[in-house]
């Protein structure tokens, strides 16, 4: 007989498994949350924080979402994306990134009511860890995840308690692995993981130095050096990566994965920073320096029966793009609400087969994204002749060489111009964000064709209703208020929202009478002239891509499962024909 008893005991309290913990007793769900070590992360591994992620904060609550912009750097200070020999040496060019060129800021406004914006780790898991405890889930630290064993009602899950040694089980009806890039759940659940560990070496440099007066005229999260050796191992060049402007920084260096990792101690630390930043006299006050490796490998299948996995444990890649934090709590947000519905009663079990059917392919995208990031840094070395082990000099006089009035430098000066252009898939990709489609038994598209993106997909986010596509954002009013909410401010929260128009009312009757049905939590939402809620702008008329009378059907985590273009002839048999698909219940 197990010693401990919960619905979903969670492995690991990094952001996938205080995400998971956090909505999950947002929803009402029993947890536990237990961490090996005796507090969260001590290294601030992750930092760009994409509007996607910053959506799933506002879900969890406006206040949970304004902590995070307390402590984050704005997105104004991120978008100077700096190509230089050293941050005291010369430029050699720039890109906005981030959201940050007009354009791209255009497109980030019209298309979430959230900002990007740059969030370490250390702030990040305290907010999502300290919102779960606050709402219910027992949390253990120093407690080590050993074994577990699955049955037909259950897992049972052997933990050992670090500060005595005691072992004691975890009786619970779901498990899940949020346990990082070793993940011992997935190895014990035999979770196969595709692709290579370890293709490239990397160091980490944690240090507090005043470098204002290399930096904040042109503010950036990163600076990336072009050195000799810079092209080895790392993630694809030397980086300078501010932590809090302008005194705390990470230098993330390579090495070559061939040779054993280097041992970094305050000598090479102090050596790498003053060479990055070209400055030889240059004090440090280091705070910690490791190596890791860079990975290219993820999940086809992130659960088996009552098992999961998420964040880490199912896509391993390296931090380009900055997707693993951000997709790791995405990853929560997509399987939270079905681990309510079927522990509420309202869905089969088969539902949870949606999770591996619409996260794995996600999964995949950005391992492949991140790792081709890391190769793209290419043609940049190219053009200043930085390819193979070239010295100081050499790179000194390729670089030189920009300046000369000939065709050849004109040449070089346009080669310099596109390929550092060309790093907007890694600093600038919205639609590697934002574009996520899910295709699974829990989406009903009736057919309909899915809209083919009329731009680059990994650049440009596409609204659409299209059933699997995350709910288009527009801002809309309250009618007694004038408040102004986003369309995602009105679904979400746990439950499934109905949005529909004028003409639409008969969705609500039927709405309110499957949901009774079901004991479901299913929220209708008018919105029009004199209704609950004005399209004063047109921006939903023209998003919602269904007639008024029609409706779209939203699940918890804002995609879009299924939408009628118009009022039908049994709306209520609909949406029971609906919710009974998604529900395994037909
Ligand atoms: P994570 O590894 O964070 O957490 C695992 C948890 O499981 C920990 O709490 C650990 O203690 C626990 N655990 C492990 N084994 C256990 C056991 N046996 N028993 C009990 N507990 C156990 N991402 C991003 O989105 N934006 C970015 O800008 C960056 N930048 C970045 C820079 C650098 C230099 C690195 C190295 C990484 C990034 N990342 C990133 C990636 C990001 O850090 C990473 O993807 C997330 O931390 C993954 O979160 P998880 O919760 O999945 O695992």
């Amino acid at each position: 007989m197990a010693e401990i008893e919960t619905d979903v005991l969670i492995i690991g309290t990094g952001p996938a498994g205080s995400a998971t913990a956090a909505l999950l007793s947002s929803y009402g769900i029993a947890n536990m949350a237990i961490n090996r070590y005796g507090w969260l992360a001590s290294t601030p591994r992750a930092h760009i924080t994409n509007q996607r992620t910053m959506e799933v904060l506002r879900d969890l609550g406006q206040d949970v979402e304004a902590e995070a912009y307390m402590h984050a750097a704005h997105q104004d200070l991120m978008g100077e994306n700096v190509f230089c020999e050293s941050l005291a040496g010369e430029e050699i060019g720039r890109m906005k990134s981030w959201g940050n060129h007009p354009l791209s800021k255009a497109e980030h406004l019209l298309s979430s009511p959230t900002m990007m914006n740059d969030l370490p780790q250390t702030f990040m898991e305290p907010i999502l860890f300290s919102t779960a405890c606050k709402r219910g889930t027992q949390a253990r630290m120093s407690t080590e995840y050993l074994n577990h064993v699955q049955d037909a009602e259950g897992v049972t899950t052997t933990c050992r308690d670090r500060l005595s040694g005691r072992e004691f089980t975890v009786r619970s009806k779901y498990l899940v692995g949020a346990d990082g890039g070793n993940s011992l759940v997935a190895q014990n659940e035999n979770l196969a993981i595709e692709g290579k560990m370890g293709v490239g070496g990397s160091m980490n440099i944690l240090f507090r130095a005043d470098l204002s007066k290399y930096v904040a005229h042109r503010p950036s999260v990163l600076y990336w050096v072009m050195q000799p050796g810079a092209d080895v191992g790392g993630i694809g060049m030397g980086l300078v990566r501010m932590v809090r402007p302008w005194n705390e920084w990470l230098i993330v260096w390579g090495y070559d994965i061939n040779e054993p990792a280097p041992v970094v101690d305050e000598a090479m630390a102090t050596q790498v920073a003053r060479q990055l930043v070209g400055d030889p006299e240059l004090e440090i006050d280091l705070i910690s320096a490791n190596t890791w490796t860079v990975n290219n490998a993820y999940a086809p299948r992130m659960h088996n029966g009552r098992v999961f996995i998420m964040g880490d444990a199912a896509h391993r890649h390296p931090p380009s793009n900055g997707l693993g934090s951000n997709t790791s709590i995405q990853d929560s947000f997509n399987l939270a609400w079905k681990l309510a519905a079927v522990l509420n009663g309202q869905a089969a079990p088969v539902l949870l087969d949606s999770y591996t059917a619409e996260r794995a392919p996600v999964a995949k995208q950005i391992v492949t994204r991140a790792n081709q990031s890391i190769s793209e840094f290419g043609p940049i070395f190219e053009t200043l002749g930085m390819t193979g082990s070239v010295g100081l000099e050499e790179i000194r006089s390729s670089v030189a060489a920009r300046c000369d009035s000939t065709p050849e430098a004109e040449k070089q000066r346009a080669a310099i111009r596109e390929a550092i252009a060309f790093k907007k898939y890694e600093f600038d990709a919205h639609g590697v964000e934002m574009n996520q489609r899910y295709k699974s038994d829990a989406v009903v598209t009736d057919g309909q064709m899915e809209p083919a993106f009329e731009l680059d997909a990994e650049l440009h986010y596409q609204p659409t209703t299209w059933p699997g596509a995350r709910l288009p954002h527009v801002w809309v009013f309250d009618h007694g208020t004038g408040e102004k909410l986003s369309t995602l401010d009105l679904c979400g929260k746990g439950a499934f929202t109905l949005l529909t128009g004028i003409g639409g009312e008969a969705w609500e009757e039927a709405a309110e009478d499957v949901a009774a049905e079901f004991g479901l939590q299913l929220t209708v939402r008018l919105i029009g002239p004199r209704r609950k809620y004005a399209d004063h702008t047109g921006d939903w008329a023209r998003a919602s891509e269904v007639a008024d009378s029609g409706c779209i059907l939203v699940r918890p985590d804002h995609h879009v499962c299924w939408r009628a273009e118009e009022m039908a002839s049994d709306p209520k048999g609909e949406l029971r024909r609906v919710l009974s698909r998604i529900f395994g219940r037909s």
